[in-house]
């Protein structure tokens, strides 16, 4: 990612509205507007005292509390969306993306995208109809660690990419609640994170098995990609508040990289030689010795922040940039959701201990996939 430039310094900016003034919003997505090319129109929320709220403080100039009313009135390029979901465990997002769609906007929605992968078929055969763009905010494949990671696993000195561990909390509902949303809504909005981790690396998924524990609800998945690669997902439930969240290794042929806690990166390069029972030293050659990277914590730099050190503002960029010069988003698709999709439910149709090929058979999903 090159220098980043000030919202004010753009000679082009997009037309924008926002759907949503909630938490996370607030803390994250509209911040990051400060280093994106946003004109920021409106802001919509059913609470429209919020709404007028965040208008002051985000510099938007109109509050509303329908969403249609917005989009008619203010007919913006693209349109933001974080909200929230229904009380039967839906996802609000998705509706409103396929009103904005309809609106002839762009979308930037928060994951998750869906709660089925046949909702994100219809977003996808919408977003062709509309001929307008929709992307989730998959910060993970954002951050500047996995970038990194994924250019180092691509780079011919780490070989094949062999295998990979993902470790995340999250807690899984026993298997006879899982086909409930409302049960499955933890596990939906964080699924998104290591999945999305796992599809950038690694893609698709061919075969999946998971164990589950009934105390924490944690879980652990085994997986073949179709690459030929395999790979453990640990969904470790129970841990400490004050733990870091995640770990990540990739292993190639005589390299591997890990990811800890988002924003440590050590890869340790293929070459240096420890003969057994001989080596006096292990310290090896220097460009055989392992790399790491870390920000340093003092500075007041744009990297120590966590809009970008997340990715918060390195997706916004990536869904602004598609627009300003009119490509599809590369990373945070439809497709990308639809993998995502695919890998929860498995999680929530398939009963520990019973191994599937993925994707999954469902024939009324794959006549909808040929649509389009
Ligand atoms: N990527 C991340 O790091 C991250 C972190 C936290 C949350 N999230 C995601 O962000 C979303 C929730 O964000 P939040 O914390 O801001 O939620 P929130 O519940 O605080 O806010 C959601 C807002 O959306 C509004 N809303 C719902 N339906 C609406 C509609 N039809 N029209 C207008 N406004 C509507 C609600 O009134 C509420 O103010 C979820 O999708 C969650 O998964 C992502």
């Amino acid at each position: 990612m090159g220098d980043i430039t000030y919202q004010f310094e753009y000679a082009e900016r997009i037309p924008c509205a926002f759907i949503g003034a909630g938490g996370h919003s607030y803390r994250n997505v509209y911040p990051s507007f400060q280093y994106a090319p946003v004109e920021l129109l409106a802001v919509c929320d059913l609470d429209v005292a919020r709404a007028r709220e965040y208008t002051r403080k985000f510099g938007a100039a109109r509050a509303y509390a329908d969403h249609h009313e917005m989009l008619e009135r203010e007919r913006p390029a693209a349109v933001f969306i974080v909200t929230g979901y229904d009380d039967d465990g839906r996802v609000q997002a998705t509706r409103l993306a396929l009103d904005c769609l309809a609106a002839g906007a762009h979308v930037w929605m928060e994951k998750p995208t869906a709660a089925s992968l046949e909702e994100v078929h219809r977003l996808r055969a919408a977003s062709a109809t509309a001929d307008r763009f929709v992307m989730t905010g998959l910060k993970k494949v954002f951050t500047p660690a996995m970038e990194k990671t994924k250019a180092i696993i691509s780079s011919p000195e780490f070989g094949a990419v062999s295998s990979i561990a993902v470790r995340y909390p999250q807690s899984l509902p026993p298997p006879e609640r899982r086909h409930d949303l409302r049960e499955m809504r933890g596990f939906l909005d964080h699924i998104y994170h290591p999945a999305a981790i796992l599809s950038y690396l690694m893609g698709p998924v061919s075969r999946f098995s998971h164990e589950w524990e009934p105390v924490g609800g944690g879980s652990t998945a085994s997986l073949r990609f179709a690459s030929g690669a395999v790979g453990t997902l640990h969904l470790a439930a129970g841990g400490a508040a004050t733990s870091p969240l995640e770990r990540v290794e990739v292993i190639g042929e005589g390299a591997n990289v890990v990811v800890d806690n988002s924003v440590r990166l050590t890869y340790y390069r293929r070459g240096g030689r420890l003969p057994y029972g001989r080596a006096p030293s292990y310290v090896v050659d220097d460009e055989y010795a392992a790399l790491t990277w870390e920000p340093e914590f003092s500075l007041g730099q744009l990297y120590n922040k966590n809009l970008f050190y997340l990715g918060y503002v390195p997706e916004i960029l990536h869904f602004c940039e598609s627009i300003l010069t009119k490509t599809p988003p590369a990373k945070g698709t439809l497709e990308d959701a639809g993998a995502i999709m695919e890998l929860f439910e498995a999680y929530q149709s398939i009963p520990p201990g019973t191994v599937v090929e993925l994707p999954l058979d469902r024939p009324h999903s794959r006549r909808m996939d040929g649509d389009h």
